[in-house]
């Protein structure tokens, strides 16, 4: 069986062949003045056709269809090799017209979604490892609750036995919140840990003025933001990768329907019928 890394280099210069005859043939052609656009342009379909059906690959993982890894593996390859396709088929020039600058975006927006991507999925699983366990993305509501349950009953348990109030005051006015609301959605797109400093700060202040009992619970407080702000990592994290995906799929779809539009209609134009 070869191994990943020879895989990868027979893909690499499979997919170099193919491309340097494709050069050649169009510039070939082009020196006896023959056509080339219905030829780049059917290549560059079938490429688009092709990396659209991964996503039905994907839908139905029991079908005898190839290994995963290798479909990403010749996604990737292919949807590379089809920069170059497509900067042949516009010969090199930016497109005219709505339609075909229509399409020239889409096509952009596609292949430009996919790699940033692939640099997401290859880096933020290891970025969530190296904050905490694995958490399930449906879970963190749930997690989250908890978290606010357990500060407040710890705080309204050290109140109550011992009769100290300023870390109450202290939750209510500050953590409270911190613990029951959402964060914003510029977080969503920029996570930092902002917050979770501040916060700590704030608590690390107040934690002179406090008594034995409220400082034992002080020390838990510590915890549960520092667990709650890695919860809201992984949310804003896995968001992204869903909402990647989500435009990477949601382009494909557009991205096929235009490009066949646009190769009937260069039909339509060309002969005046199919
Ligand atoms: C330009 C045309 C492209 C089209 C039409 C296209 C289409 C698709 C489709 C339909 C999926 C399947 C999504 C799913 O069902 O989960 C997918 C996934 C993916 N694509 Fe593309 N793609 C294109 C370009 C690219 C490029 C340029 C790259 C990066 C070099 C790329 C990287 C990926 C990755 C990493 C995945 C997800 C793999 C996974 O999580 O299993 N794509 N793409």
């Amino acid at each position: 069986m070869k191994s990943f890394a020879s895989r990868r280099l027979s893909s690499a210069a499979l997919m170099f062949v193919v491309l340097a005859a494709l050069a050649f043939w169009t510039w070939q052609q082009k020196s006896t003045l023959g056509h080339t656009s219905f030829g780049t342009g059917y290549v560059l379909l079938l490429a688009i056709v092709f990396l659209a059906v991964y996503n039905i690959r994907k839908k139905l993982p029991m079908l005898p269809w190839g290994s995963s890894s290798d479909w990403l593996q010749a996604h990737i390859y292919v949807a590379l090799g089809s920069a170059f396709l497509f900067a042949l088929h516009i010969d090199w020039r930016l497109p005219n017209g709505i339609l075909d600058t229509t399409l020239a975006t889409l096509y952009l927006a596609t292949f430009v979604s996919g790699l940033v991507g692939l640099v997401w999925t290859r880096t933020i699983p290891a970025r969530l490892a190296r904050v905490s366990e694995e958490v399930i993305y449906e879970r963190i509501p749930m997690l989250r609750s908890q978290l606010c349950e357990r500060a407040e009953a710890a705080v309204l348990e050290t109140v109550r036995s011992s009769g100290a109030t300023t870390l109450g005051e202290f939750y209510s006015r500050q953590l409270h919140s911190f613990f029951e609301k959402s964060r914003s959605l510029g977080y969503f797109f920029r996570p930092n840990n902002r917050l979770r400093r501040r916060m700590l700060a704030e608590l690390t202040e107040i934690r002179r003025y406090l008594s034995e009992p409220e400082q034992a619970t002080c020390e838990q407080l510590f915890a549960l933001i520092r667990r709650r702000d890695d919860l809201d990592f992984h949310a804003a994290m896995q968001w992204r990768l869903k909402m990647w995906l989500f435009l990477h799929i949601g382009l494909t779809y557009p991205l096929l329907a235009v490009a066949s539009l646009h190769g009937l209609l260069a039909h339509l134009f060309d002969g005046g019928a199919l």
